[in-house]
């Protein structure tokens, strides 16, 4: 059992455990939906914070031109001196452009608005989808981690393409809402394609409801249906809306450093767990 004691001054106190410290294989995780304000940003951070917090070496990057998960995680626009554009673009290689972010056991490769170019300016270039794959086998070389996540834009783009090649596994933040199984479905016949194409070991890590209110018949109804059509692909674990999750990221904090007791930081805490129990059973089974 690893158990996080509490955080001191932003930084997470472990109890480790034998398993942590085992060298482990990196997996790539790729924080995809092609909706906006689903909560792909917010997980990816809060993910990536409980995830360290629980013994994980974790590298957040940042794939996104708004570069939220950046400011998010407290690395201001003017300390983003090497960014993921860089990298894509062949000039740097990631390893560079990674940053330490104030909690221990949590690195970020920052994006900054350059990003939003590379479509354009790598044109029909030969291995365009490849540009991420290609920089991460250094990573994965390094030994540095056990955790890559990708934060995506909210588009099935060139960057969230790059970023689905070069994952080993992809895991969908859905909003409980009207419209969550359209998107879904067609999200999962974008991984269709890119198995076919460009990546044939990618797999579904999972899929987690965000944003849940018990108050709302509605979150209710698609969860139960998601459930009822995506089975254990679905996370046993939740996350509720909650105003501590949304006021983190202005202070430039985790919401698990911000408010630890909160039922935001609790959920994003056992998504952790069940992230980590997933790859231990998959593990296992190989
Ligand atoms: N569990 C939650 N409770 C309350 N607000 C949330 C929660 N998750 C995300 N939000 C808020 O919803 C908005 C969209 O979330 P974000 O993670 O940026 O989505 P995306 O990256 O998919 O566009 C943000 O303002 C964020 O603070
Ligand atoms: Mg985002």
């Amino acid at each position: 059992m690893i158990e996080v004691v509490s955080f001191v001054s932003g930084a997470p106190v472990v109890v480790p455990v034998a398993e942590a410290s085992r060298p482990r294989p990196l997996r790539v995780l790729v924080v995809a939906n092609q909706k906006g304000g689903v909560g792909k940003t917010t997980t990816a951070i809060n993910l990536g914070t409980a995830l360290a917090a629980v013994g994980e070496r974790v590298l957040l990057i940042d794939s996104d031109p708004q570069g939220n998960a950046s400011t998010g995680l407290g690395v201001p626009r003017a300390e983003r001196r090497v960014t993921l554009y860089d990298v894509l673009m062949g000039a740097t290689p990631l390893l560079d452009a990674v940053t330490a972010t104030r909690l221990p056991g949590l690195d970020l490769a920052p994006a900054d608005p350059d990003l939003s170019g590379v479509e354009i300016e790598l044109g029909q270039e030969a291995r365009r989808s490849f540009r991420l794959r290609d920089a991460l086998q250094a990573v994965r070389d390094s030994g540095r981690y056990t955790y890559v996540l990708i934060d995506c834009p909210p588009s099935l783009n060139l960057l969230t393409v790059n970023a689905m090649a070069a994952a080993d596994a992809v895991l969908v933040p859905l909003q409980c809402e009207f419209f969550a199984l359209e998107g879904l479905s067609q999200l999962m016949r974008t991984v269709d394609l890119v198995r076919g194409s460009l990546n044939p070991r990618l797999e579904i890590q999972g899929v987690v409801l965000t944003m849940f209110d018990s108050r709302n018949r509605l979150s209710e109804q698609v969860a139960g249906d998601v459930r009822s059509h995506f089975g254990d692909t679905v996370y046993r674990t939740v996350i509720p809306r909650n105003v501590r999750v949304s006021e983190a990221p202005s202070f430039g904090k985790p919401v698990l450093v911000y408010d630890i007791h909160c039922a935001g930081s609790q959920a994003y805490l056992k998504l952790a767990r069940e992230v980590v129990q997933r790859e231990r059973a998959r593990r296992e089974a190989a």
